[in-house]
């Protein structure tokens, strides 16, 4: 039987990573996308993968990677994104709205947008990470939410464009997820800041439990389309509704 090829975006880390791994447990040949070659080179060492360094703001970069790919797609991972700044809007780094717009919004279109052909092809599956921030407006998140909002806007768009074609939409947002690195970016590498958002939380969401939820959604039958799933910690009634033992 012929592999089925796998692309997840941001596979250095956190989410990506793991989803990469998760895949290639189930069969997939995965082409792991970031910037950061060696992180991406060792993984796909690991899992019989490869690795394609792009990023995947950058136009020219992306095209490479569709070269890559080819001409068949079975499932696209947009998972590349994140937060930076976490400040009231008054307040606001706007410097850091634009570089959340450009990789969680523009980035994933462009990928999108040229793998679609190759996805098509291949009746393939889109899953998009996008992040209950995408439900609504927290304090500090106007940017991140926004963001997320409108990358929920182009899969809400693509589901209905792309009705009589066999392309799967689908979208999971995950509520508090702790990874090495999500916080960390979003406070500028501030270690004790990103510490402080898990802090008393007994049994946080862990990467390897999205990546096993996006697993099952882009594993169901060709005929089922997981339109959205919400994924959080049982500690985590609402966005700021945490349940912290100290
Ligand atoms: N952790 C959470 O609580 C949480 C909750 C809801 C949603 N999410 C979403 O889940 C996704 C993964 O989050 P995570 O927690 O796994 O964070 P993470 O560890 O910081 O992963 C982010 C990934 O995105 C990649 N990336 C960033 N900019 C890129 C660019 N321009 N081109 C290519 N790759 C780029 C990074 O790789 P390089 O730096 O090597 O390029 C990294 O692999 C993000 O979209 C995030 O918004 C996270």
């Amino acid at each position: 039987m012929e592999l089925k090829t796998a692309v997840v975006t941001g596979a250095s880390s956190g989410i990506g990573a793991a989803t990469a791994r998760h895949l290639a447990r189930e069969g997939y040949r995965v082409l792991c996308v970031a910037r950061r070659a060696d992180r991406i080179q060792a993984l796909a060492d690991e899992i019989g993968g490869m690795a394609v360094p792009c990023d995947i703001t950058d136009e020219d970069q992306v095209q490479t990677l569709a070269q890559t790919v080819g001409d068949q797609l079975d499932l696209l991972v947009n998972n590349a994104g994140g937060a930076v700044g976490l400040e009231p809007v008054g307040e606001a780094d706007l410097d850091a709205w634009e570089t959340m717009y450009r990789v969680n919004v523009l980035g994933t279109a462009q990928v999108t947008k040229t793998l679609l052909p190759a996805l098509e092809a291949a009746r393939g599956t889109i899953v998009f990470v996008t992040s209950t921030a995408a439900d609504g407006g927290y304090e500090g998140g106007a940017g991140y939410c926004g963001a997320k909002a409108a990358e929920r806007a182009i899969v809400e768009t693509m589901r209905l464009e792309l009705f009589d074609k066999p392309v799967r939409i689908t979208e999971i947002c995950p509520g508090m997820v702790h990874t090495d690195e999500f916080s960390l970016t979003r406070f500028h590498g501030d270690q004790a800041k990103a510490d402080k958002v898990y802090a008393g939380v007994a049994e946080p969401l862990v990467a390897d439990d999205v990546a096993d939820a996006i697993t099952w959604m882009a594993t169901r039958p060709r005929h089922v389309n997981i339109d959205r799933m919400t994924i959080r910690p049982r500690a985590q009634a609402a966005q700021f509704k945490v349940f912290r033992e100290s």
